[in-house]
This record gives C-alpha cells, sequence and structure tokens, in this order.
C-alpha cells in the first residue's frame, strides 16, 4: 500500500509489508536485516534469578530477580571505556498483564463490587513493574552478550526512592507510612523515558491514577490531585485492585490516622524518575520540580552553551504538551554538578495557535489566574495540579500527546499525538487537533525560535496525518471515510506513539494501534516505520505480532544495532510455536552486512 515516489536518500532499505491476519505471530524486519528476541519478561537479571519457567508460576522473590513486564522505553547508555562493544541496557516494565495469574483470572467480585486479592499475587505484580537494567558485551564475533554481573538491577513498585525538589516533605506529600514526605515506596507505569546530559535515566510515570481509589465522592470531588488525573471513586481501583491488600493504594481519607492515612499516596506518583545505571547502589530520585502529570516521557534538548529544556507528553485525551526548562546550564567538564539542575526551574505548558505560532505558558505560582483564589496557594499546588494550572493559563488540549523527539541536526522537536476519538466533540476541532473523531493521530512539529532549547514562543506545523491513502477501501470495499485519510507520503500507518531520531536524522516512528478495530484493517499489525523529515517520506521497517504494540527504541552508538520492544503480543511470541505464553520482548535488529541501521 504505497504511494509516492521513493526519492528519500536517507531511507536505504526495502519497504516491509502491512500484516493484517490475526494469526501473525512474528516480527519481520527488511532484508538483509535480522531480528532475533533478546530479553523477555522471566528473563534472568540478577545473578541469583531462576530461569524462567515457562507457566508464570514463579513467586513475587523470583520476579523481583527477573525481568518485568510489558517492556516499554530504553535506554543504550555505553561504557566511556569500551562505547561501541559494552553498555547497560536500561528498560521499562510498564504495567503487567493478565496473563500473569496461572488461572487466567482478572477479576475478583465481590457482593460490594470490590475485588480481593491475595498479597503473594500483588506483590508478584508490584515486582513485574519497573526498570531492568541488563549488561551487554559484544564478543569478538560481534555477537551481544549478557552479562549477569554486578551492574544489572531491578527497581519496581517495592523500591525505596526519594522525594526531591519542591514537594519534598511537604505535608502534601505525608502519609501514615511515610510521615515525613520524602520516602516513597516504588514507581507505576513507566512508559517512555528521557536521557541527560550528564549520564543519568529519566523513568516517566504514566497511567499511575488507574492503580489508587478514593472511595469518598465528596472528598473525590473537592480534591483536584486526585479528580483532575483520573484517581477512580467506585468500590475498588480500576486496575488490580492492590489496595484490598496494600492499604497505601487505597487513597480514601481516613481521618482517625496520621495524614488521613494514604490519602496523599497518589500525590507521590506521576512524576519524572531519574536514576544512575552506573551506580547499583544509587537511591532513584523522584523529581518533583518537573510537575505531576501522566507523564509520557522527558525528552533532552541541549543548547551549545549548556542550557536546555525538557519536553514531555501527558498522554490522555485532551491534555498538553510540555516542557521544563532548569534554571542552571549544563556543564560537560563537570557532570556531577549537573545533578541538581532538574531541582530547580519552571515549568511550561503549550499553546498552539491557529497561525502556525506557539508559545509556552508559565507555571508561576502568583502569575496571571495561578493564585490562592482559584485554588493555587503556592507554587507546590501548581506543581501537584500540574494540569488544572495549565487549564487556567489556556494550554492547547492535545489528541494525547505520546513521546517527542529532537532532531540532532536542527533541534526541530516533534511530539506523536497518539489519537482521540472524542477530538470534535467533547474537544473542539483546532488547528494542532483538526481531525473530528481521530482514530489514527498525527505528528507535529516546531522550531523554537532562534532554535533555542530555552525559547519561549516557536513556529508549529502537522509533519503528517496517519491513516489510510486516498482511495482506501474498507473491509467490505468500500472508500473509508473521509476523516480516516491521513497524508503520508509512503507508508500507512495509525496511532503514532514512540518517536526518535538517530544520529543521521532519520526519524523512527512506532505504533501502538488497535489492529482488531474496522479503521486499522489496511496498516494490520503495529510497526516501526522510519521518515525522512526533509522529503516526509514514510518506510515500513517491521512489523510485530498481533496483539503487541511496538515501543522502545535505542541503538548502539556506532548505530549498527537497534533494539526494540514488543509489548503485550497477543499470540505465544517470541516461542512463535501457538501455545507458548506470550511475553515481552526486547528484540535485537543488526544488518548481516554489519551496516547501519536504515541507511
Ligand atoms: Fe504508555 Fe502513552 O503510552
Ligand atoms: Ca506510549
Ligand atoms: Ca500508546
Ligand atoms: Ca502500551
Amino acid at each position: 500500500n504505497q504511494t509516492g515516489t521513493q526519492t528519500s536518500t536517507l531511507l536505504g532499505f526495502a519497504s516491509v509489508a502491512a500484516q493484517t491476519s490475526d494469526s501473525f505471530d512474528q516480527v519481520v524486519v527488511p532484508a538483509g536485516y535480522r531480528a532475533e528476541p533478546f530479553f523477555s519478561w522471566g528473563d534472568p537479571v540478577l545473578p541469583n534469578a531462576p530461569i524462567w519457567r515457562g507457566d508464570a508460576s514463579e513467586d513475587w522473590q523470583a520476579q523481583l530477580l527477573q525481568a518485568g513486564d510489558n517492556h516499554d522505553g530504553m535506554h543504550f547508555f555505553p561504557f566511556a571505556s569500551d562505547p561501541d562493544n559494552h553498555g547497560l541496557l536500561v528498560i521499562n516494565h510498564e504495567y503487567i498483564n493478565p496473563t500473569l495469574h496461572p488461572d487466567g483470572a482478572t477479576e475478583y467480585p465481590h457482593a460490594d463490587g470490590s475485588r480481593q486479592r491475595t498479597l503473594q499475587e500483588v506483590l508478584k505484580e508490584q515486582a513485574a513493574h519497573g526498570i531492568s537494567i541488563i549488561e551487554l558485551k559484544r564478543n569478538d564475533s560481534g555477537r551481544w552478550q549478557r552479562v549477569l554481573g554486578d551492574y544489572n538491577r531491578r527497581i519496581s513498585s517495592l523500591t525505596p526512592m526519594r522525594l526531591s525538589g519542591p514537594l519534598a516533605g511537604d505535608p502534601r506529600m505525608c502519609t501514615a507510612s511515610d510521615p515525613g514526605g520524602r520516602d516513597v515506596i516504588g514507581t507505576l507505569n513507566n512508559c517512555a523515558m528521557g536521557v541527560t546530559p550528564w549520564g543519568t535515566y529519566l523513568a516517566c510515570e504514566e497511567n499511575f491514577h488507574n492503580y489508587f481509589v478514593n472511595r469518598d465522592p465528596n472528598d473525590h470531588a473537592i480534591r483536584p490531585e486526585h479528580q483532575r488525573y483520573g484517581i477512580g471513586n467506585g468500590a475498588s481501583s480500576r486496575y488490580y485492585a492492590w489496595e484490598s491488600v496494600d492499604p497505601r493504594f487505597d487513597a480514601t481519607p481516613q481521618p482517625e490516622q496520621p495524614h488521613q492515612g494514604h490519602v496523599n499516596e497518589p500525590n507521590r506518583f506521576g512524576w519524572v524518575v531519574e536514576i544512575d545505571p552506573f551506580d547499583p547502589q544509587s537511591t532513584p530520585r523522584k523529581l518533583t520540580a518537573m510537575g505531576r502529570l501522566g507523564r509520557e516521557c522527558s525528552v533532552c534538548s541541549l543548547a551549545d552553551d549548556g542550557s536546555m529544556a525538557f519536553y514531555s507528553g501527558d498522554d490522555a485525551r485532551g491534555e498538553y504538551v510540555w516542557k521544563f526548562i532548569p534554571d542552571g546550564r549544563h556543564d560537560p567538564d563537570n557532570p556531577r554538578a549537573s545533578r541538581a539542575l532538574l531541582d530547580k526551574g519552571t515549568l511550561y505548558a503549550a499553546r498552539f495557535d491557529a497561525d502556525g505560532r506557539g508559545h509556552w505558558l508559565a507555571l508561576i505560582h502568583g502569575q496571571g489566574p495561578l493564585t490562592a483564589a482559584n485554588g493555587f496557594p503556592d507554587q507546590q499546588a501548581v506543581l501537584l495540579n500540574a494540569r488544572g494550572a495549565a487549564d487556567l493559563l489556556g494550554a492547547t488540549p492535545m489528541d494525547r500527546p505520546e513521546w517527542v523527539a529532537v532532531s540532532p541536526l536542527n533541534r526541530d522537536v516533534y511530539v506523536s499525538l497518539t489519537n482521540n476519538h472524542q477530538r470534535g466533540s467533547t474537544f473542539a476541532l483546532d488547528a494542532a487537533n483538526p481531525r473530528p473523531n481521530n482514530q489514527h493521530g498525527q505528528i507535529l512539529r516546531w522550531s523554537e525560535d532562534g532554535g533555542l532549547p530555552t525559547a519561549l514562543s516557536f513556529d508549529w506545523e502537522l509533519f503528517l496525518l496517519a491513516g489510510d491513502a486516498p482511495g482506501a477501501l474498507d473491509a467490505d470495499g468500500y472508500p473509508v471515510a473521509e476523516e480516516l485519510i491521513g497524508t503520508i507520503r509512503g507508508d500507512s500507518f495509525s496511532s503514532p506513539d514512540g518517536l526518535a531520531f538517530d544520529a543521521d536524522g532519520r526519524l523512527w516512528i512506532q505504533t501502538d494501534a488497535d489492529e482488531s478495530a474496522p479503521h486499522t484493517h489496511n496498516m494490520g499489525c503495529n510497526q516501526l516505520l522510519c521518515a525522512d523529515p526533509n522529503s516526509r517520506e514514510v518506510r515500513r521497517f517491521l512489523v510485530g505480532p498481533w496483539g503487541a504494540e511496538i515501543t522502545g527504541i535505542t541503538w548502539s552508538p556506532d548505530y549498527r544495532t537497534l533494539w526494540i520492544n514488543v509489548q503485550h503480543p497477543g499470540i505465544s511470541y517470541p516461542a512463535s510455536d501457538g501455545h507458548s505464553r506470550p511475553r515481552s520482548t526486547t528484540v535485537m535488529i543488526t544488518r548481516e552486512d554489519g551496516g547501519i541501521i536504515g541507511a
């Protein structure tokens, strides 16, 4: 289903065909390339980890030593001594699949609608969240091998972390189990990520709201840090019902307990979590200066003078695009001094105007509407309810902002807006979100004034609207609806999510579409595509198994090895035998001639 002429000299591979069969259970890459399963849920991470049994019968202690589930954002950190052949791969484990239960059950209904879980199951699910850090070495024959050494680490929803920045120790962070408001247990729903110029990893906490419940409807209604962030107020949390055995996840106020119990626990999630992969003893830090969002990613753009911005998507319908500008600058000669940079700075939300200009709106207490009278008594309240503050500032509600990528050639910034079927109904159409019932999403790009990450205005445009090619037919042979037609020059796809640039300036696009829906009839399984930012040609590089999202992308420093993640495959990948339990998997891609991926 290719359209247009292939003229790009940046894209040097032959397009892979879409796979539309619901029995497709493989990863396909272009001729001349090899894709191999490399690191799957349950694989050993720590040296004393048991080998994966294959039936998910491991207990939580074993899971804590093995790879977590639902691999998502990741990054390869090279060792300075041998960067092309030795590094640490850091991988997010976003959430868990119901297949984790040996009996396949996902619901535990009681007469009152609540669900009772067992402690052992909940501990295992908490252990399967978080991050894996694994050491890799390329051997003399050029093959990457895992090293089960001292750098290997599992971070999970059970790992002690420290709050830093303006909300550390704040009364709004105090709970019955942490009266000091500084020590959080665990991280949740680490979706995409970022990397700092000083060599740390930024794991981002996305859909944390699904793990908590506040059963008091009156309290819920007046507590914006619950209500504006989607914390449920039913009988039980939206997913997993951890609160049935772990009171930390029950955010219903308990007046008889210190700090009303755990009502503030959800305030301790939704942050960027900074991790030093080269120090296995280090305590991860939750960076409150950067604001609390349903945070997809945190991607750095560094200027020549060491000033910088960190861009984020907040992935929910009608949420915003963000950037954080640290007060200080990075000094490459003194990288350790940069470690406090993310504790002080200014948070901005984006407004995209119809004339192609855009503006960054500062979230500063006392400026404009951000006053006590409007529910923002101090800067801490602004950071805790950044969504509500941006509402008052008039930021532009977007079609689910996911990953951000910054061009290494000109610092242009790209964001994927994955889809939003409520556009044109709940959310008004606008220039940046122009399609009603937006099933396929779009990629938008902007250029900061002067090419500076710290600029407060920019020029923006739609890079492409995803969707079918003009003239495409649906499953019944009828022309697809006008609102499903995109502007892609090349291979069609739906629902862009992962975005990243390689060093040559190729833009890699990953998709997270529902391949069983009628609107993806022509695109099929999720995929990795590559775009030329100049010609806008898009070519399909990889197709994954049915049921899976394709996400997470990183390279070896020589760009001759690419790793991507197959998240929640639906059939039996990576065994691909039709009956084995499917496992989220990091896939390693190389060229048979050893060349640069995509060139
Ligand atoms: Fe976890 Fe917005 O994807
Ligand atoms: Ca995502
Ligand atoms: Ca997504
Ligand atoms: Ca996902």
